[in-house]
């Protein structure tokens, strides 16, 4: 997969982790919303904190093409004019949303509520991902939506007159849960979602300060439609899912005392702090505050003794995107770690059981899949040369890997990290990681 992207790979040199103060970048998941949201709210919405990778650049550009004026002051602090619920004209071609996962998700559910088609295309990891999840209820809405056998490109019709719906969703996920909610928007009653386990909920916040009533209750988030966004101010905190990188580089280095600024501890996503404190990680959750309608705090992270445990099944939804780096952490903890309920990773950018698997083993770890997990032996990093999968979370933990690995790795096919974590070198560099970027040398046209 991701032909069209392989050909640079990360060269990391063992070394120590130390000491260093960072900032990560904005949260992936509310800078999308922010542009999505913005875009068809009445008035401007003026995002700081934006996270200026790849997937939220997708959505810019798709939201642009079909008539979203966004105004860049900065690479992180855009202005965005709302065009209003039916202001968004047809785009003069097919969307492009690249990598991304939560653009398209979330983008179908807007598009539902419209009165223009539009076709939604991806790069090849994209273009492997289930979209069924999202056409199911979006047609029981109402909507038309045509697609290959359940995955991308989708076309979504339009036409106007949704249903509302009352949906159990049959997987968690915020991104079916964003998609229904979109689309609930623009139907003619009330709608409600139920979800089998917690996930974020970084829409229903922003639906909130921009006017939308919606109740949210055991599990169940309800809104009568339709309804009008009124613009806002959006401050983005730092991304959790970048932050647990340098977290796991510090925890399992030698002596590392790291200090991670300003990053969002919404609870429904601080499973990852949950897991790791269970498995001994001295991490303390320093001045908590409010930044707009987020909580965040700044982490200070210390090397830890890491022990071995079963992982509570019930923090999956919590940390979905961080189990590549706590596989990581797993590798080097004392004892096995028993990873379950983790089927979901399998439908990611790759599939993250197989491919941290296979990388693991390939660094010396004694790994054994399951079908929703894996059991994890701690032991020691060796060298050797692993497989991204062109996946930007497995890129990232093996680089991490690689800072305590006793001689040097080659994780291939890394340019996805600019998908979620641009700069992702620099701020490991600057906690003492020596992350080189290589070419593989082979062309892949
Ligand atoms: C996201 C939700 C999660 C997560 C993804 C971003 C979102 O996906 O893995 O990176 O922004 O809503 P699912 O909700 O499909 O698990």
């Amino acid at each position: 997969m991701s032909q069209d992207r392989s050909g640079i790979d990360f060269l990391i040199e063992p070394g120590p982790v130390g000491r260093g103060v960072i900032d990560v970048p904005g949260d992936k998941s509310v800078s999308h919303r922010a542009l999505l949201l913005g875009g068809i709210a009445e008035g401007e919405t003026e995002i700081r904190g934006f996270l200026p990778g790849e997937d939220c650049l997708a959505t810019l550009g798709a939201m642009r093409a079909m008539g979203v004026a966004v105004e860049v002051h900065s690479a992180t602090h855009l202005t965005v004019t709302g065009v209003g619920p039916n202001g968004l004209t047809a785009p003069d071609g097919d969307l492009d949303l690249g990598n991304s996962g939560t653009a398209m998700r979330l983008m179908t559910g807007m598009l539902a509520g419209q009165r223009f088609a539009a076709t939604l295309t991806g790069d090849a990891s994209l273009s492997e991902r289930p979209m069924a999840r999202i056409i199911r209820p979006l047609t029981a809405m109402g909507a038309r939506i045509d697609s290959r056998d359940g995955k991308p490109p989708l076309t979504v019709h339009g036409g106007g007159g949704l249903r509302p719906i009352d949906y159990p969703m049959p997987v968690a996920s915020a991104q079916v849960k964003s998609a229904i909610l979109l689309a609930a928007l623009y139907a003619d009653g009330r709608s409600s979602v139920t979800e089998p386990a917690v996930t974020r909920d970084h829409t229903e916040r922003m639906f909130r300060t921009m006017g939308v009533e919606l109740s949210s209750d055991a599990g169940t988030v309800s809104l009568p439609g339709p309804q009008t966004l009124t613009g806002t101010a959006v401050h983005v905190p730092g991304d959790i899912s970048s932050a647990v990188f340098p977290m796991v580089a510090a925890l399992i280095a030698e002596d590392a005392d790291i200090t991670l600024k300003g990053v969002g501890i919404n609870p429904t996503r601080t499973g990852a702090l949950d897991i790791l404190a269970a498995m001994g990680a001295q991490i303390d959750v320093l001045n908590p505050r409010e930044l707009g309608t987020e909580p965040v705090a700044d982490l200070r992270v210390r090397s830890s003794e890491l022990v071995g445990g079963a992982v509570d099944p019930a923090l999956v939804s919590l940390a979905i995107d961080e189990f590549p780096a706590l596989f990581v952490a797993a590798a080097t903890a004392r004892g096995k770690t028993v990873f379950s309920g983790l089927e979901e990773l399998r439908v990611k950018e790759s599939d993250r059981i197989a491919t941290m698997a296979g990388g693991l083993t390939r660094l010396g770890i004694r790994v054994e899949e399951t079908a929703d997990g894996a059991v994890i032996h701690g032991g020691g990093f060796g060298g050797g040369e692993v497989e991204s999968g062109g996946d930007h979370r497995v890129a990232m933990s093996f680089a991490v890997a690689g800072t305590r690995a006793n001689a040097g790795v080659r994780v291939r096919d890394v340019a996805a990290v600019d998908t979620s974590f641009p700069g992702f070198r620099d701020v490991m560099g600057s906690i003492g990681a020596r992350i080189a970027l290589g070419d593989d040398g082979v062309d892949d046209r």
